[in-house]
């Protein structure tokens, strides 16, 4: 099968190729409705069709001979444990963990916060929420208290599974009180916490609330799978938004399940049995995605690896979790190669290690800049590729099909759109662009399976903030080109979301964060390049009249509360204080001005600017403290 034969089908007949891979799965009941649309008036997928994810994804593969094969390999150089389970012994732990929740009344439809660490039972959990049909929400182990709570009160957990720690690097990050103090400052509460005690560090629990996740199993009565509709949520997942509220994305089971089966052949070319690395966290996208259901629901070997590319104990990590899993395939974000390739320029590490199962490395998550990527195929000699993808779409939207027709790469291009996502550049008019011009990039409708119906209990952010720039399309946020040969460059977004070392971050939340400082008047957060993280946030901040304060200490505030309020992922670092903010007349900050000074490019002044000797004081200002790229 040629891409071109596979994509044209997916585009002229969605319905009959999505039906088609569909079949793929052991549903409960097939679907007989394949697109459809729901009360919103939003395409919706398969359904009527009866199915559980948790079965697709275990039982399914003991039951068809697949029990004794591993399921999940943990690797934790942070704490020098190994551990893995079978596919029979993983469905035992996730119909017991199940048992337990089902225990304290979970039920279908219910939420279930998680908040760990990469550890097994994180997966467990998640499963054991899926088995029961109820909605888990994972909350990213760097996310402070407060983020925390802000999602406690949005999902309004049942019940919230946690552990007493993390392990970062040497550090050990109690959990526990974060969790205490979010649900102090959360109003809804939850009715249990099931926590999972690490010896590096014990948790108190709070007696009627709390239970201890070993003592739990040991008594729990293992829970069946409860059927859910395909298109029935299996799970909400918080992303970055433009305002300090973060969005729920939305994800059904049926869509799901069929496209991530989908794209473990067509994108990643794994077949079961194949040992798949996605080197994220469980509480991303593409840990979602790819540590958990993906490489299971083909019945593939998951690695859960608690631990960094450098530091744990060196640059040779990925390659030594390579070789000793024959990994065929790695997943990561370009972040973690370029801290490789600061640590180990020459990768001499890689020397030590026998990357022969290795077939692909697959990046995604922020912008493969060519110098990484060109890095990663010279040292390791395998193919690399850039995939693009969202939270809200929980698969690749571009990418290099490995499985159906490898292309021929082009640095700084995540290839082609992959079958079912029919992408185009439109300008602001909405109408599409030629070979080689820049704009928005949207999605036209349907989308495929496993995209976002709508934000957890607001329809209408979703509908204002996707569908409404551009009548027929989803807009993607992103703004980019496509050349000649139809190939696709995403070149950044076009909102004020930001990505720091693959890490999807609301520079608008920071503006709320920095501009509650008592000396602070006004401010704007931009993302300026960074050479590890891709981007970094900086604060350009205006003092009120007649406050006196030093710039060091005022930075040192303002990177604490930011630090509070959002967690240390959000790697907010550093602040100035400026006369102005270019502004237009109506007062809107330019802040795409901003950030194309911050990265050296040309700019045109607007009309609409209130006071254009604003722009050359900021550039000079900024430029005084190295913030801005220079060729
Ligand atoms: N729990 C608690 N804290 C966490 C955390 C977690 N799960 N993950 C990160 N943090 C903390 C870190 O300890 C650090 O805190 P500090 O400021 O007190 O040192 C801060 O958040 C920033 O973390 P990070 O961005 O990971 O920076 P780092 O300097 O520790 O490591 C890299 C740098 C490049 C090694 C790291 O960013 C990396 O591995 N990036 C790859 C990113 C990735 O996999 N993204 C997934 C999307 S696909
Ligand atoms: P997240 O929802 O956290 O996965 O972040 C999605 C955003 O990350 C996208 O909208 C892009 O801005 C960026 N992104 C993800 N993958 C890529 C890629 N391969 N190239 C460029 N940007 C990417």
């Amino acid at each position: 099968m040629s891409y071109q034969a596979e994509y044209s089908n997916s585009i002229q007949n969605p319905e009959g190729f999505w039906a088609e891979k569909a079949t793929d799965l052991p549903w409960y009941t097939p679907p007989k409705t394949i697109l459809s649309t729901d009360e919103n008036g939003i395409y919706r997928w398969f359904a009527d069709g009866e199915m559980n994810t948790a079965y697709m994804a275990l039982d399914h593969h003991v039951e068809s001979g697949r029990g004794d094969q591993d399921a999940l390999i943990y690797d934790s150089p942070v704490t020098g444990t190994k551990r893995k389970l079978t596919y029979r012994e993983l469905r035992d732990e996730v119909a017991k963990f199940a048992g337990v929740l089902k225990a304290q009344g979970v039920t279908k439809g219910d939420r279930v916060v998680i908040y760990m660490p990469m550890v097994p039972e994180a997966l467990i959990a998640m499963l054991g929420v899926a088995r029961l049909g109820a909605i888990h929400s994972v909350v990213f182990g760097g996310f402070a208290p407060h983020e925390l709570a802000v999602r406690i009160d949005d999902a309004e957990p049942k019940v919230v599974v946690s552990a007493s720690c993390g392990i970062e690097v040497s550090k050990v990050i109690e959990y526990k009180p974060m969790l205490d103090q979010a649900i102090e400052q959360s109003a809804h509460k939850p009715k249990a916490c099931i926590v999972l005690q690490r010896p590096e560090a014990k948790a108190a629990l709070t007696a009627g609330r709390d239970i201890d996740w070993e003592e739990a199993m040991a008594s729990a009565e293992p829970a069946d799978c409860v059927p859910v509709k395909g298109t029935d949520p299996l799970y909400i997942l918080y992303t970055s938004g433009t305002t300090g509220k973060p969005k729920g994305v939305v994800r059904d089971n049926g869509g799901h399940a069929v496209a991530l089966k989908y794209s473990m052949k067509a994108i990643y070319n794994m077949a079961p049995g194949d040992v798949f690395w996605a080197a994220s966290d469980v509480g991303w996208v593409v840990g979602h995605s790819y540590i958990v259901y993906g490489p299971l629901l083909a019945g593939c070997t998951t690695v859960v690896y608690e631990g960094k590319p450098v530091r744990t104990p060196d640059a040779g990590a990925f390659w030594r979790v390579v070789e000793e899993y024959k990994a065929k395939a790695l997943f990561a974000a370009p972040t973690a190669f370029r801290a490789i390739k600061k640590e180990d320029p020459e990768a001499s590490l890689l020397e030590n290690y026998d990357l022969s199962s290795l077939k692909t490395i697959f990046m995604a998550g922020e912008r493969l800049d060519p110098p990484t990527y060109d890095w990663t195929v010279s040292k390791t000699g395998k193919p690399v590729v850039d995939h693009w993808w969202q939270t809200e779409t929980g698969w690749a939207i571009c990418g290099n099909l490995m499985g159906i027709e490898p292309k021929t790469p082009k640095a700084g291009s995540s290839t082609l759109p992959v079958p079912g996502f029919n992408v185009q550049i439109l300008g602001p008019d909405g109408q599409e662009l030629p070979a080689g011009e820049q704009g928005s990039i949207a999605l036209k409708l349907p989308l495929p399976p496993s995209c976002l119906p709508t934000i957890w209990g607001d329809f209408e952010r979703f509908r204002t903030g996707y569908l409404s720039d551009f009548p027929g399309y989803y807009t993607s946020g992103d703004g980019g080109y496509k050349d000649e040969e139809g190939y696709v460059f995403i070149m950044g977004r076009t909102d004020d979301v930001i990505n720091v070392a693959g890490h999807r971050l609301s520079t608008g939340e920071m503006e709320e964060i920095v501009a509650a400082h008592p000396a602070v008047a006004e401010c704007a957060v931009i993302g300026v390049n960074d050479p590890l993280k891709g981007q970094a946030p900086i604060g350009l901040v205006l003092l009120k009249d007649g406050v006196e304060v030093e710039e060091d200490q005022l930075q040192g505030e303002l990177v604490a509360m930011v630090r509070k309020e959002i967690g240390p992922i959000a790697c907010f670092q550093r602040a100035i204080v400026v006369q102005r903010l270019p502004k237009t007349r109506s007062g809107k900050i330019l802040r795409k001005l901003l950030r194309q000074i911050a990265d050296g490019q040309s700019y045109t002044v607007p009309s609409t600017i209130d006071d254009p000797a604003s722009l050359s004081e900021i550039e000079g200002i900024m430029d005084s403290h190295g913030l801005v790229q220079r060729a």
